[in-house]
C-alpha cells in the first residue's frame, strides 16, 4: 500500500493561491496518483487532514502495511518534529512533495524539519511532483508490474 498524505490547507487546492499552487484540486491529484500506480500491484490510500495529530494517527495505523509514503505536510513541513518522528517510526520510504519551490519563497519555508525523515524531496514541480513520487515508489517498493511481460527476468 502506498500512503498519500496531505496536510493543512491542501484540501483547498484549486482555489487557494492558484498562482502559487496551481488550479488542480486535491481530488484530481489523488486520482492522478492512483492512475500512476495502476500498472503496479499496489493500492493507494489517500488522506488529508488539517490536524497534525490526525496525520500522525493515520501513519501509525498504516505503518505495517505501507510500502511507501507520498507526503505534502503543508506548513507542518516547517514546524512539526512530531510528524518527523512519526515518519521515522514507519519503515517504508517517504517522499516529501511540495507544489511550490519552498526554497524560492519566504525564509520560513526554506527549512523542512520533516525532510530529514524522508528518502527524497520534490519541490516546485506542481502536481506532477506527486506523480513522479508515485512512479519512483512503485518501481522501488517491491510491487510487481501488473503486466507480467514487464516483470524482471521475463
Ligand atoms: C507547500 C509549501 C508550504 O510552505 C505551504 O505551507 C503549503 C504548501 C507546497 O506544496 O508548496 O501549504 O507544502
Amino acid at each position: 500500500m502506498i500512503l498519500l498524505l496531505n496536510g493543512p490547507n491542501l484540501n483547498l487546492l484549486g482555489e487557494r493561491e492558484p498562482d502559487i499552487y496551481g488550479r488542480t484540486t486535491l481530488a484530481e491529484i489523488e486520482k492522478m496518483v492512483v492512475d500512476a500506480c495502476a500498472g503496479w500491484t499496489v493500492q493507494v490510500k489517500a488522506f488529508q487532514s488539517n490536524h497534525e495529530g490526525k496525520l500522525i494517527d493515520f501513519l501509525h495505523e498504516h505503518r505495517k502495511a505501507a510500502k511507501g509514503i507520498i507526503l505534502n505536510p503543508g506548513a507542518l513541513t516547517h514546524t512539526s518534529y512530531a510528524l518527523h518522528d512519526a515518519l521515522k517510526a514507519v519503515p517504508a520510504p517517504a517522499i516529501e512533495v511540495h507544489l511550490s519551490n519552498i526554497h524560492a519563497r519566504e525564509g520560513f519555508r526554506h527549512t523542512s524539519v520533516t525532510a530529514p525523515a524522508c528518502r527524497g524531496v520534490i519541490a516546485g514541480l506542481g502536481y506532477r511532483g506527486y506523480i513522479l513520487a508515485a512512479e519512483w515508489l512503485c518501481a522501488e517498493s517491491g510491487a510487481l508490474p501488473r503486466d507480467p511481460t514487464r516483470r524482471k527476468g521475463q
